[in-house]
């Protein structure tokens, strides 16, 4: 097999291998009553640009590369964990647009879940699909290698740790309960607790990402932790995008509702240091990691291309 050249062609070819993966990643009806199956569906389905997932088979190929192993194997053996990942990122954003937090009818180009299915069904789709996430990690990739079954288990054990309150989960909470009108925790937030506050929100499950795709291919520790520091890198450099693309583009090019930042008040890298500062930011995270990574023996791989990936992308 040729290797794909362009990123883009990489980039297509990573995203068809999580596509197929996630049509087999949910329990079918009649196990799962159809109700709330659908529901599960209609948002994993609508689209994405499924980043996390070809960040992690990318890791993983990184890795591969190092070690000189088949990277079809590398695929094979990080998918679970890429479409784990899928479903969580999903179940993050049905929760994320609830009334209850950013109240939002628009996502992925289609209604909110809430609106079309209720707020009932889309509490449960969300709680579906970070389930589903952990059945599926439990029980793939398959292998009789003890090697192998350890690995999986740390895995669950990183994408736990980035999902639940150390992670995604308690940096959701430090964002819904910043009230920057008033004098909540978030009315003085400074440059220090933003940044905090979006590592856990959406630096961690990158970060996991990364990790998860490094050690399930085999990486050893050190190969592991400058794969992490790239994660993270990563994670803060695309939550300032997303921050500066809310000001900057179309509710049409983002598939979400534009301007709903400044409108709620929320605390942004673009309200703080405004937008050329912010952009400069998100490139030198970039640049950051570009650096570790050539430093680390990863400088020929496509991590690169998916940070510079991050900071150009325009939804
Ligand atoms: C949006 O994530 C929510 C954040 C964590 C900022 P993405 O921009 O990755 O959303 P999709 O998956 O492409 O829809
Ligand atoms: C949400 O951040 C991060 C999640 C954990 C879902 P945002 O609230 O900025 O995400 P968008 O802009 O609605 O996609
Ligand atoms: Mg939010
Ligand atoms: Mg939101
Ligand atoms: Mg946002």
């Amino acid at each position: 097999m040729t290797p794909p050249v362009t990123l883009e062609a990489y980039l297509d070819a990573r995203r068809a291998e999580v596509e197929a993966a996630l049509a087999h990643a949910l329990p079918p009806a009649p196990d799962c009553p159809a109700i709330v199956g659908e529901a599960m569906r209609y948002s994993l389905d609508a689209g994405g640009k499924r980043l996390r997932p070809i960040l992690c088979l990318a890791a993983a190929d990184a890795v591969a590369g190092q070690r000189g192993t088949d990277p079809a194997e590398a695929h094979a053996l990080a998918l679970p964990a890429a479409c784990a990942l899928e479903l969580i990122h999903t179940y993050s954003l049905v929760h994320d647009d609830l009334p209850a937090m950013d109240n939002d009818t628009m996502r992925r180009g289609k209604p909110t879940l809430h609106v079309v299915a209720g707020e009932g069904m889309a509490i449960l789709a969300g709680d579906g699909l970070l389930t589903e996430a952990f059945a599926l990690l439990a029980r793939e990739p398959v292998s009789e290698d003890p090697a192998v079954i350890s690995r999986r288990l740390q895995v669950v054990g990183v994408i736990a740790t980035a999902a639940g309150g150390t992670g995604m989960v308690g940096g959701q909470a430090l964002d819904l309960a910043m009230d920057p009108q008033g004098s909540g925790p978030g009315a003085s937030i400074d440059a220090a607790a933003l940044r905090a506050m979006h590592a856990r929100k959406t630096g961690a499950l990158i970060t996991a990402a990364a990790v998860a795709g490094a050690v399930i291919a085999g990486g050893d520790a050190s190969a592991v932790a400058a794969i992490r520091r790239c994660g993270e890198r990563f994670g803060l450099a695309f939550q300032i995008v997303d921050d500066v693309l809310d000001v900057e583009a179309t509710s049409a090019d983002l598939g979400k509702t534009a301007g709903k930042d400044a409108a709620a008040g929320k605390p942004t890298y673009p309200a703080l240091y405004g937008l050329a500062e912010s952009k400069q930011m998100a490139r030198a995270c970039i640049d950051d990691a570009a650096t570790d990574l050539r430093a680390a023996g990863f400088g020929d791989t496509r991590l690169l291309d998916i940070g510079r990936w991050i900071v150009d992308r325009t939804h």
